[in-house]
Order: C-alpha cells, then sequence, then structure tokens
C-alpha cells in the first residue's frame, strides 16, 4: 500500500469552475513531511463552502482549486512522526488541515485549533512552507495526521464524510450553547448544515426542535429528521410574531445575506443566543439595538469544531445510531453533482464516492 507521486483531482481553473467545468487533472500533492498521512478517499461531501470558494465569493480563490473538505477514505502512508493514525487506518478529514499546535498558542493549547491564526483549510490555503492545501473531489489527499481522526467502525463512510463539515459545524454550537433536554432548539437553512442542525439537536434531547426553512416543501422531511415544528419564512403568514419568545437558542445555516434577520431575533426568548454559522459573501443584514437589547440576547458564530469536538461527534453519532439524508454519487459526476447542489437540489448531502477504492485499500 502506497501513494502515487502525482495524485488526481477535479479542478476549478476560475470563478465559472461551479457551472459544470471543474476537469479532471493530475496534481503534484505538497511534500510529505514526517507529520503528514496519504488517505485513499473513498467519500467526500459537497459542501456550500466548495461553490462559495470555486466561485471566488468570499475573495479571490487560488486556482487550480480542488474542493472539497468532508473526506473519508484510508491511510495508505504514515509519516515517521506521526502517533495517533495507523497505516489502512479509516480516517475523516474535515474543513482544517492545519494548526500551529505550539504550547505558547492561545487556541492550540486551549483545544481550540479551529481559531490558531496559523490555521490552514483543507484547501485553497497556504501551508507555511508556501504549498496550497488540495482537497477530496480527489482520488488521494495529503494533511498532517493530527487533522485525521479516526472514524468509528459501525459508521458508513458515505455518513461519516458530511459530518466532517457539515455535521461538526452545527453539533458544536449545539452542544457549546447548552442543547439538550428542556431545551427550544430552531434551526434556519435547511440544506446540509441544517438538516444535521435538526438530527443532532433531536439527539441531544431538546424538547422543541424548529424547523425554519423559507418554503413548505422541506416540511415531512424536517418531521422525519426529528422536527417538532416547522416555520416557512416566505410563506407563513406573520411567523415573527407567532412564533415570538419561543426559542432558546438559533442556529443558522443561510449562505445568503438575503435573511430576515430582526425576525429570526424576535423568535429568541430573554437571553436567548442566535448563532450564525452561514457563511454569505456579502454582510449581514443591518439590525436594531432594541433587538438584543430588549430580550438581553446575544448573536455569536462558531466555526466548524476541533478534531476533539470531531472525535466526540463521530462517537455520540455511532452511539445514537445518527444517520444524515446524504445521496450517493459518483466522483465521475462531480461537475452535475456541484451544479445541482448549486441549484438547491441536495436531499440534504450529496456525496461523493469513489467506489473502485472501497476494500482494494483496506488492509
Ligand atoms: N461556520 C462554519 O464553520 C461553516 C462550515 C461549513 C459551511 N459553512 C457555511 O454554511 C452555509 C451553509 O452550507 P450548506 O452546505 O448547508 O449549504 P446548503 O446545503 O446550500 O444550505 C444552505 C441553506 O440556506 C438556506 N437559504 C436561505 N436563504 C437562501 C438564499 N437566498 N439562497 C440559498 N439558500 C438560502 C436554504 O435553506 P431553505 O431552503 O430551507 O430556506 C439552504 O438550503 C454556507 O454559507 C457555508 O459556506 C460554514
Ligand atoms: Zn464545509
Ligand atoms: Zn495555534
Amino acid at each position: 500500500m502506497t501513494s502515487p507521486a502525482e495524485f488526481h483531482g477535479w479542478l476549478g481553473h476560475d470563478n465559472k469552475a461551479a457551472q459544470g467545468n471543474l476537469i479532471w487533472s493530475s496534481f503534484k500533492p505538497k511534500s510529505f513531511n514526517p507529520i503528514d498521512v496519504d488517505i485513499k478517499i473513498l467519500a467526500c461531501g459537497i459542501c456550500g463552502s466548495d461553490i462559495h470558494t470555486l466561485r471566488s465569493g468570499w475573495g479571490a480563490t487560488h486556482y487550480p482549486a480542488c474542493v472539497g473538505h468532508e473526506i473519508v477514505g484510508h491511510v495508505v502512508r504514515v509519516g515517521d512522526k506521526v502517533t495517533n493514525i495507523k497505516l489502512g487506518d479509516r480516517v475523516g478529514v474535515g474543513a482544517q488541515a492545519f494548526s500551529c499546535l505550539r504550547n505558547d498558542c492561545e487556541e492550540c493549547s486551549n483545544g481550540l485549533e479551529q481559531h490558531c491564526t496559523k490555521m490552514v483549510g483543507t484547501y485553497n490555503a497556504k501551508y507555511p512552507d508556501g504549498s496550497w492545501s488540495m482537497g477530496g473531489y480527489a482520488d488521494y489527499i495529503r494533511v498532517p495526521a493530527h487533522f485525521a481522526i479516526k472514524i468509528p467502525a459501525s459508521l458508513k463512510s458515505e455518513d461519516a464524510a458530511p459530518m466532517m463539515c457539515g455535521g461538526i459545524t452545527v453539533f458544536a454550537p449545539l452542544r457549546n450553547n447548552g442543547a439538550g433536554p428542556g431545551k427550544k432548539v430552531g434551526i434556519v437553512g435547511l440544506g446540509g448544515l441544517g438538516h444535521f442542525g435538526i438530527i443532532f439537536a433531536k439527539a441531544l434531547g431538546c424538547e422543541k426542535v424548529v424547523a425554519i426553512s423559507r418554503r413548505r416543501n422541506k416540511v415531512e422531511d424536517a418531521k422525519a429528521m426529528g422536527a417538532t415544528d416547522y416555520i416557512a419564512t416566505s410563506e407563513d403568514d406573520k411567523w415573527a410574531r407567532k412564533h415570538a419568545r419561543s426559542l432558546d437558542l438559533i442556529i443558522s445555516t443561510v449562505s445568503s445575506p438575503d435573511m430576515p434577520l430582526e425576525s429570526y431575533l424576535r423568535l429568541l426568548r430573554t437571553n436567548g443566543t442566535f448563532i450564525q454559522v452561514g457563511a454569505p459573501e456579502d454582510k449581514l443584514p443591518p439590525i436594531a439595538a432594541f433587538g438584543l437589547i430588549g430580550k438581553g440576547c446575544k448573536i455569536g458564530g462558531s466555526q466548524i469544531g476541533s478534531p476533539k469536538d470531531i472525535e466526540y461527534m463521530l462517537h455520540f453519532a455511532a452511539e445514537k445510531g445518527v444517520k444524515p439524508w446524504v445521496q450517493q454519487r459518483s466522483m465521475k459526476e462531480a461537475n452535475k453533482c456541484v451544479v445541482d447542489m448549486e441549484d438547491g437540489h441536495a436531499r440534504y448531502r450529496y456525496v461523493l464516492v469513489n467506489p473502485d477504492h472501497e476494500g482494494r485499500a483496506k488492509i
């Protein structure tokens, strides 16, 4: 078992890449360091961030870019200094590939690697040696082993893959903000992240789990995932007034700046918390201070989760039998899949699979 000198992946070459213009090509991975592992990719989810990046929505992307940061595969090469991972392990990699890990780093030394100022994303980001990170719409990936997490045996690769970014991005703020028995939680946006929000809020035992979507077309799905209530912001009459002061915590996964933020805040109870995890390409709408002052509410944000958080989530998911709604697609179909995702067709996460990698890479 080993990895080739060159990897292959779907490369985006300009800001039209998400419109079906990815090209399958070879690329040279970063140089192999003793802390690195090579992973033969079995599955990679399609995250909303892949599309923001492919179209340079958050600022100029460094092309050619290989996106994808919801990766599961088998380890085929292990650096001499790696202690947490063995050859043949099935591991997952999320949106982060590197941080400084120094004892004098406030973030890394406190288990907050995802906020380290030296954080390197799994794609479109520069490692300290100047090489660019390349993601998981590919056959292999090379990453520092600290950011490769073992997958519990009972989780299927295609289910675990989207947990590595989509899952942890909602699980971490739910857990950090007290979601559990007796709590009333709302999840805004029923896409990949949002559907994980409903499923995890339910698995955490929340008293009330409210799906907040624009339209009513996902109501049956949301209830099947565990939602106790449903609000359709573009279709329900006077929803903000009807449901005012009903929620302790709201997690917003909305990916567009075009959102009724003040109305979402009306849904909070006194001392309620609103956490934005969706990352629109433009500023959030302005809000009146009284929306916060009047009820002592807090607005915050949250970014993915640390390797320890991811490990905890994976074991929680295995123990509770958490089952995301994924649609498996062949890696060959990446172009079509990205277009379908952008058109809002995913129910609720597309996962690209390299079927010929299953089995062969296992020891
Ligand atoms: N904070 C982090 O660490 C982190 C990590 C991963 C992803 N993200 C970000 O989270 C966001 C969601 O990612 P995702 O993978 O869940 O994407 P997604 O599957 O496309 O879901 C986004 C959802 O936002 C809702 N939405 C509301 N207004 C919209 C509009 N005008 N246009 C499109 N959608 C709208 C839609 O839900 P309804 O149809 O139900 O209204 C849609 O399903 C992205 O911005 C992504 O970059 C952040
Ligand atoms: Zn992501
Ligand atoms: Zn650090």
